[in-house]
């Protein structure tokens, strides 16, 4: 099938399109899988937590999926039962731990992989084949600043972000004369139920009040000091799933304030 020509107005509307979003329990996955339900797509809801996918499910009419996506034996079964067909892959779902490398916990560090990078390649590798077929396919990776840039005590979570754009870029390649982008989207510090805990890391680790961490840590590297809301993102990530974005991907596309400016 060859690629369509770029023709303008673009539609925006993803009606007839179906999402696969991991992570969409909560926070930045949860905003996604309400913006492009809101978008026309219907929009299946991976997520460990069965309480909170249930609940994205029936705010979005979408479908959940309870799935841990460190178990990747679960994982397959989930893909292979063939009611997730997606043409549109978030790969969203992420997991932080705050330790100095000699005393990181090796079973976090595989744990964090597991997740944030092994799975992402599971899932990409069942749903490239659809995407294909219909020379049409979005895949977008929530990353993050630490997709680019490192941290210190966030070694599994920044390894794992940036093996998550190296897959991108790979995807990006091997999906272009099919007609798939694959990009990463990269905020910096996002206000959800992941960062709230971060701050109670941090403030241990730091001995700072939580507001002295906002402050002084988070939001001390971007230009623009406030955090970003998961709608925000959300609405990127909807725009990279448009026409309007199809010449846009293997690219690690800053969110940050103008953090990686400096
Ligand atoms: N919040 C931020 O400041 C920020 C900044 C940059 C990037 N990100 C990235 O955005 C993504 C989403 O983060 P968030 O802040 O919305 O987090 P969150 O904790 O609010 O939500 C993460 C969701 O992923 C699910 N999840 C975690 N581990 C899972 C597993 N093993 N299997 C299935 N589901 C699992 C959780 O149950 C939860 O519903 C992550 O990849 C994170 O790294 C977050």
């Amino acid at each position: 099938m060859s690629i369509p020509p770029f023709t303008s107005p673009v539609s925006l509307d993803l009606t007839g399109r179906a999402a696969l979003v991991t992570g969409a329990g909560s926070g930045i996955g949860r905003a996604c899988a309400l913006r492009l339900a809101a978008a026309g797509a219907h929009v299946h809801i991976l997520d460990r937590d069965a309480e909170s996918a249930r609940s994205t499910a029936k705010e979005c009419d979408g479908t959940a999926h309870v799935v841990d996506l460190a178990d990747s034996d679960a994982l397959e079964q989930a893909l292979t039962r063939g009611d997730i067909v997606p043409d549109i892959v978030v790969n969203n779902a992420g997991v932080q731990v705050v330790a100095p490398i000699p005393e990181f916990d090796p079973d976090d560090f595989r744990r964090i992989m597991a997740v944030m990078v092994e799975a992402p390649f599971r899932i990409l590798r069942r749903a490239l084949p659809h995407m294909y077929a219909n020379a049409w396919g979005r895949v977008v990776n929530i990353s993050s600043v630490h997709g680019v840039r490192a941290s210190p005590f966030k070694s599994a979570y920044v390894a794992a972000k940036h093996a998550l754009e190296g897959l991108s870029k790979v995807t990006a390649l091997e999906g272009a004369p099919h007609g798939v982008t694959s990009n990463c989207v990269d905020p910096a510090y996002v206000r959800t139920p992941l960062m709230e805990n971060q701050i109670s890391d941090q403030a241990a680790l730091h001995g700072l009040s939580p507001d002295a961490v906002v402050r002084d840590v988070m939001l001390e590297r971007t230009a623009i000091k406030r955090l970003i809301e998961p709608a925000e993102v959300a609405e990127f990530a909807l725009f990279l799933c448009t026409d309007a974005a199809s010449f846009i991907s293997g690219a690690s596309l800053p969110m940050d304030g103008a953090w990686t400016a400096r």
